[in-house]
This record gives structure tokens, sequence and C-alpha cells, in this order.
């Protein structure tokens, strides 16, 4: 993901964003950060950028010109969403950090003095955002708290260890208190619970802590999680049929939009795509004003919905699936050992020749993302698989002499499983008549789901 910061203090962006886990990840290619001097494209001949305000006021105004030329040298004439950072903005959230992590390109431009000329941002500016209600002496820092809270939803900046620190925040709960050695410090004690190596109390006590400290910091996060878990428990009760919405909800990747009953509406913004669990026509059908009508992607579990949402949101109906879930809490055995994540290092031409339902780019974005794996013999890449954007274990391909041993089984095992880790419902959508991915998924110990599901989209099916 490439970040690029207009700014008056280019070196500010350069050495706040340079440390620790952003420093590895911009190492690792995986999030590009390039601080924009403004001053660098203004035609002033004594290199000036600002002015006074018309109208008389107190400061100095950033002209127009070098801040639509900068815009226009980092964009290169591609819509790229442009967030101007300003105390007059919508208070960044966590929400809004998932939208945009869902971004290959952003741009940030940053105000001082009095603020920039307004018709510059009418031009470029697609969003207005603050980090909070208070000053600051320009955008800099506001910029770089969101780039941080941004980068690490990146697949891949954070490692395994350090995502889970983010669990209890993404299900509106605060974090539980956390001790360390040694056992007693100024006569306080570590709570017992967490000594006893029993994980099932340990789990417990560190819930029933976040709920209270939610409630009583945040009684607005603690109804939020409330509802949540409301729905939630609807939805267990069809745990196969509504795997897809449990999985995106565990992982706190979906927000529920209407719910009437066991009929839910939900929408996962950071791939702009809406999830339906419906089991009855006519109170599902009454749900579905809540839907956004620039939504990308529609799933749902009922076929007498497709001419409804078909003609609502002008999307085409895909062919049905049927729903495979893992419904087992631990993880599933890989015998063949040579496999691991696809960089852009590796052979990404071989996946997108061998990947039959989606395009070129849509490999290409999902090897980025970081949610393609692969087996080798040897160096070779002989077979690949990965996560769908909304959460789904898929885009299964082994190379034909491989077929009868056990890699195919051995990836999709290992990616189902990073599914399983990410605390999620691992299910996969197959169409009807791919018998070997069936067998194989029932071979893994995945149960079908007794409903076939139906994907909507705008293009070209990916
Ligand atoms: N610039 C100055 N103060 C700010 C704030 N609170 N959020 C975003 N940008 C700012």
């Amino acid at each position: 993901m490439k970040f690029s910061v207009l700014t008056l203090f280019p070196e500010m962006i350069e050495q706040g964003l340079n440390t620790s886990i952003l420093k590895r990840a911009r190492e690792n290619g995986l999030i590009e950060i390039n601080p924009v001097n403004i001053r660098d494209y203004t035609t002033d001949k004594h290199g000036r950028v600002d002015d006074y305000t018309y109208g008389g006021g107190a400061g100095m105004l950033i002209q127009a010109q070098p801040v639509y030329d900068a815009w226009k040298a980092v964009t290169e004439g591609r819509k790229v969403r442009t967030v101007y950072v300003t105390p007059q903005g919508s208070v960044f959230t966590q929400e809004k950090a998932r939208e945009l992590a869902g971004e290959e390109e952003l741009v940030f431009l940053c105000g001082h003095y009095e603020g920039i000329d307004e018709r510059v941002l009418e031009e470029v500016v697609t969003d207005y955002l603050s980090i909070g209600d208070y000053i600051l002496t320009g955008g800099e820092l506001a910029s770089m708290v969101m780039i941080d809270s941004i980068s690490r939803l990146v697949p891949g900046v954070l490692h395994n260890e350090e995502s889970a620190e983010t669990e209890s925040f993404y299900k509106d709960l605060l974090e539980y208190p956390q001790y360390s050695r040694p056992e007693i410090w100024h006569d306080k004690a570590v709570p017992a619970e967490l000594l006893t190596g029993n994980h099932k109390i340990i789990n417990a006590w560190r819930l029933e802590q976040s709920i209270a400290r939610t409630g009583k910091y945040r009684p607005d996060l603690l109804a939020k999680y409330r509802e949540r878990e409301r729905v939630l428990n609807l939805l267990y009760r069809r745990k196969k049929e509504n795997a897809y919405l449990i999985d995106a909800m565990e992982r706190g990747t979906a927000d529920v939009l209407a719910c009437e009953g066991e009929n839910v509406v939900a929408i996962q913004r950071s791939c702009n795509q809406v999830m339906i669990c419906a089991v009855d026509y006519d109170a599902a059908v009454k749900l579905l004003s809540a839907i956004p009508g620039e939504v990308r992607l529609v799933l749902h579990n009922m076929e007498a919905l497709n001419p409804v949402l078909s003609d609502m949101l002008g999307l085409k109906v895909s062919e049905p699936y049927r729903q495979g879930v893992y419904t087992l809490k631990v993880s599933a055995p890989v015998p063949y050992k040579n496999i691991r994540q696809v960089t852009l290092r590796d052979d990404v031409e071989y996946i997108k020749e061998h990947y039959d339902h989606g395009s070129p780019e849509y490999v290409q974005s999902q090897v980025e993302a970081g949610n393609v794996y692969a087996a080798f013999d040897g160096e070779r890449m002989i077979a690949f698989a990965g996560m769908h954007a909304d959460g789904s274990v898929g885009m299964l391909y082994v190379e034909e002499e491989y077929r009868r041993g056990n890699v195919g089984i051995s990836l999709a095992a290992y990616v189902m499983n990073l599914a399983l880790q990410r605390g999620g419902l691992p299910y996969a959508h197959t169409a009807l008549d791919n018998e070997a991915s069936l067998r194989l998924q029932e071979k893994l110990g995945m149960y079908f789901a007794k409903e076939n599901v139906y994907w909507l989209y705008r293009g070209k099916e990916d």
C-alpha cells in the first residue's frame, strides 16, 4: 500500500514513520511512504507557498497552486483517495482505518498556518478527517497517526503475535489489564486466574475485565458489543448456513446494518461487500433498504432474493455455490511441508495463468495483500491457494502431476488453519459441479450447509 504525504515538513513524516513495525513493513515492501514537499512545486521565484487571506484574518494561508501541482505530480491522473487532515473533518475511527486500509494508494494533505485555499481542496480532497477535538500546529502528526493505524491493518505488516493485540478493540471492547514479572510488586499480586495456566479460566477472566472496563469508560462501546453478541447468538443457531457472516463478525470486520429475528444484513466496509443471512423472505426483503447503493458485492443464501437484489442494485447473479464450513476448533494436519506465503518475488505469472475464476489484476492484488499461499517442489511452485477479500478460503489449484499426492489437501488445510487462527469460522464456496474440490473439503473435515449461496457482483466475477 502506498501513502503519499503532501507537506511543508517532509522530514517529520520520514522520521516519524521509520521505526519498529513500520520500518520493517517499509523494508519488506508491504507499505511505501512517500513524503512530498509542497514547496518543491511552487512557481514563486522566492519559493513562497503562502500568502495573506482575502477578507483579512490572522495568519497565512497555503496557496492553491503548489498544492495542486504537488498532488498532480503524485497522482499522475490516477483516481486516488485524498485525505485532508483538519480539525474540521469527521473523527478518524478504527472503522475508518479499516475502510482506508482497503485502498491500494492514499494521499494525505497536511495543512499549516491557517489552512489551505478552499479552491484546491474542492478539486482534490475526497475525505476530510480529524484525529480529535483539539488543535495541533499542523496536519503532520495527525496524518502520521492515521497512517500508523491504517498500516497495521495491511496484511503482513503485523506478525501473528502482534495482531492478537487488536482483537479486543475490534470487538468493541477495551483491552483487559495485563501483568508481567514479578508476581508481587508494591504488595500488589498478579490476579490468581492468570497464574492457573488454564486458558479457559484466563480467557473468561480477561473477557469479564474487558466488559467491566468498557462499561466504566466507554458505555457506548459496550452497548455495541452487547448488540453484536445478540446478533451472533442468533446466527449461531444455523452455524453452517450463516458461516460467512459469523466468520466476518467473529473477526470484527462486519457491521450489522439491519436485523429482524434471524434475518441479518451486514457490511464488510473494507471490501464494500454486503452479507445477508435470510430465513424468511418477507422479513429479509424489508431489510434490504439498509444496503448502500454503491455496494460492490452481495453474498446471501436465499435464491428467491436474487431477482429483488439484482433489480435493486443493478448487480449480476452468480451460479449457486455450496458452502463448506470447518466447524472444529483445532487445526487440520498439514503433511506436505514446503508451503509458504507468496510474495511479489515469486512466480505470480504462474498463478495468473492457472487461476480461472478471477482476473490477473485480482490475482495481483491478492498477492500484494499477502492472501496467497503456495506449495513448492524445491524452488518450483506446484500449487496455490488463498483467502478471498471477504474471508473465504479458495483459489486452490494443483499442478496436474501432483494431484494424487497430499499437496492439495495440505495447502487447503494450511490456508484454512490460518483462517481459524484469525479467530473466524473457516468456509469455502465451491461450484456445484466441482466434485474434486467438494471431496477435498470433505476429507479436510468440512461440513456442507444445507442451502447454497449466491454472489451478486458488478462486473467480472472475482
Ligand atoms: N490539524 C490540526 N489539528 C488537527 C486535528 N485535531 N486533526 C487533524 N488535523 C489537524
